[in-house]
């Protein structure tokens, strides 16, 4: 079986596959952890500090999350020197950890290229290996594609943008979906519920109902596109906007039986489940290279799995000898919300609370994220840059007119890459692949405010040619 198990990202403690939705309850009984204490795993069992497969300048655990250590040559250099995570009292995040040379041995790269079934294609690496489990509405297949505006005015010729708004939902949700509500499926569940900014419960309830289960959606904010809303009704959830969303989770998860499909606190990250499907991002960017990585990626990041998830990947084609290398990852935030970026600056191995998030990229407008996403970025030699709202406005109007409408929080990554470029950190020959997470047609009153939409006129032809800007 490849599949070993869940691994504690700070302990190193093992369970097996199962409903642990709380993260671990080792370092849950442990002490507290301070965001700037030691940080080591001192904690933990078979987790020295001189173990030679452990990092020796970032967090000392298995920041690649494979439970392999992570020992990228390209490690960065602004590690904190005290490995400080945790962001205090309790949980530490799960991740699913596998066999590498048992995959290795059967592996067969060819099934990669084909076509069809989601992202099962990639199953020898997910935690579902029953196809009867396995949930999809043929997510992935997106397109690496380079948009020609933006290529342009970054002066790079290998600027692609992962395009993830061609999903079943019309975003990267759907990957993480599919892996968590298939373990749902799997341990037999039969009720999903998600909190979420909009794509995160959309996506959700659709799996949900392509499973064949109920779904409850709590909305964190009243300003959800109201499209969203009525996707999860027409998928056949019940969707509230709910302030205080973690409550409420907890109560339908411990009391009610349902499978969180969802960010969670106190860590926050991701159910290890749904971060599996992400990683599927990593593996078919590979294939899409010709067998190779590309030198960076800009992702836009809230909770932070949208970044953590395909290094995940990325680090286990390493660990199959599929690539020698890791992409330089680059979480990108808004600058009215930005807590990655000030932990970033600050060094730290935990992320702080922004007290007063604001920005037009809603879908990315969490106070806090988890430290997965903040070691990833340490380990990979990146950084967590952040890019005003007129900069998201310019990538999102460049993408469009590229031919791409995608949501303002989407557009934060390529934003992020435009920002680079322009202060000459971008090599020209480099590869570079923008994460563009979800599409603008889910936002209708965004995109309203944003495209210049002419009064109507009366469709005289000098009118008409007047707007048009043709002679005579
Ligand atoms: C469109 C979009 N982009 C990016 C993100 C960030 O993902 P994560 O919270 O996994 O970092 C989200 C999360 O809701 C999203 O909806
Ligand atoms: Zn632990």
């Amino acid at each position: 079986m490849s599949v070993l198990g869940l691994t504690c990202t700070r302990c190193d403690a093992q369970y097996p596959l199962g409903p642990m939705f709380f993260g671990c309850p080792a370092c849950a009984d442990g002490p507290d952890r301070g965001a700037d204490g030691p940080g080591h795993d001192a904690d933990g069992p078979g987790s020295g500090a001189d173990d030679p497969e452990r990092s020796a300048d970032g967090p000392g655990h298995d920041a690649d999350g494979t439970g392999h250590g992570a020992d990228n040559p390209d490690r960065g250099t602004h590690a904190p020197e005290h490995g400080a995570e945790g962001t205090g009292r309790g949980a530490a995040a799960l991740t699913v950890t596998y066999d590498y040379q048992a995959i290795a041995a059967d592996l067969n790269v060819e099934h990669w290229n084909r076509a069809g079934h989601g992202i099962w294609r990639f199953d020898a690496l997910l935690p579902i290996r029953d196809p009867a489990d396995q949930v999809s509405l043929g997510e992935g297949n997106t397109a690496l594609v380079r948009p020609r505006k933006v290529c342009e005015a970054t002066g790079l010729s290998n600027l692609f943008i992962k395009n993830e708004t061609t999903n079943p939902t019309w975003a990267f949700k759907d990957r993480f979906h599919a892996s968590s509500v298939s373990m749902a499926k799997s341990l037999g569940f039969s009720r999903i519920t998600a909190s979420t900014t909009g794509n995160h419960g959309a996506s959700a309830a659709a799996y949900a109902a392509a499973a064949e289960m109920d779904s409850c959606i709590i909305l964190c904010h009243p300003e959800s596109s109201m499209l969203q809303r009525d996707m999860i009704a027409l998928y056949g959830g019940h969707a509230f906007v709910l302030e205080n969303r973690f409550k409420y989770l907890d109560t339908l998860i411990r009391d009610h039986g349902y499978y969180p499909s969802t960010t969670m606190t106190p860590m926050p990250t991701g159910t290890p489940y749904g971060i599996e499907g992400y990683k599927t991002i990593a593996f078919e960017i590979y294939v899409q290279l010709g067998g190779h990585v590309p030198d960076r990626m800009f992702c836009p990041i809230a909770a932070g799995d949208a970044l953590f998830g395909p290094w995940k990947g990325f680090n286990e084609m390493r660990l199959l000898d599929l690539s020698d290398r890791n992409p330089v990852m680059h979480g990108v935030q808004p600058a009215g919300c930005n807590p990655y970026v000030q932990s970033f600056q600050q060094g730290r191995g935990d992320v702080i609370v922004h007290p007063d998030p604001s920005s037009i990229a809603l879908s990315i407008r969490d106070d806090t994220g988890g430290p997965s996403a903040l070691r990833a970025i340490y380990d990979s030699g990146g950084d967590a840059t952040d890019v005003t709202e007129d900069e998201i406005i310019e990538a999102v109007r460049l993408l469009a007119r590229s031919g791409f409408l995608v949501e303002p929080s989407s557009a934060a990554s390529v934003a992020g890459a435009i920002k680079a470029a322009r202060a000459d950190r971008l090599a020209p020959d480099e590869t570079v692949v923008c994460l563009v997470t979800g599409s603008g047609a889910k936002w209708p009153e965004v995109m309203a405010e944003l495209s210049s939409r002419e009064a109507p006129v009366e469709p005289t032809w000098d009118e008409i040619k007047s707007r048009a800007g043709l002679g005579d």
